[in-house]
């Protein structure tokens, strides 16, 4: 088995979500853990154009996906931002914050790479004995 990597630029605006999401099915399609590895994609791209210069017109982020033995890990590069990701503390009727809270609950780890200048969040999830064929 050895281990592979792609990469994809998306452009900054709303539909790049979906075509993000169907990036991931096409790499992923074999793998049990396609539906989280798509919805982690979906919420963390979201993220990239709600949150940091990605949205801007013309703007992009840029969707990773590594296949491991025993793990995917997965990324998203942003053009960067005054805010930080942060997991909120809320209460269940508060509106926003599911984002980051959904994609610390699927993965076995997460975190943030970069500064006000361009950020990766990255997750990681567990594949168990899935082959890394692609
Ligand atoms: N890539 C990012 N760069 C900078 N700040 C971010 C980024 N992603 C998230 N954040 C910050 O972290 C907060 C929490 O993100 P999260 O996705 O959990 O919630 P949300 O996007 O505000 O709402 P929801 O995802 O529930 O619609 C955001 O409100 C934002 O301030
Ligand atoms: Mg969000």
């Amino acid at each position: 088995m050895s281990a592979w990597r792609f990469s994809r630029y998306f452009l900054g605006s709303a539909p790049s979500v979906t075509e993000a999401r169907r990036f991931i099915t096409s790499l992923l399609r074999d793998w049990s853990a396609v539906d989280a590895a798509e919805l982690i994609v979906s919420e963390l791209a979201t993220n990239a154009i709600r949150h940091t210069a990605s949205g801007r017109f013309g703007s992009r982020f840029l969707v990773s996906v590594q296949a491991h033995p025993d793990h995917l890990w997965l990324g998203v590069l942003d053009e960067g931002g005054q805010s930080s990701p942060l997991v909120f503390r809320h209460s269940p009727d508060s509106e926003g914050g599911r984002g980051l809270l959904l994609v610390s609950s699927l993965s076995i780890d997460w975190g943030v790479w970069g500064d006000e200048h361009g950020r990766t969040v990255w997750a990681t999830l567990s594949t168990g004995s899935q082959t890394a064929s692609c």
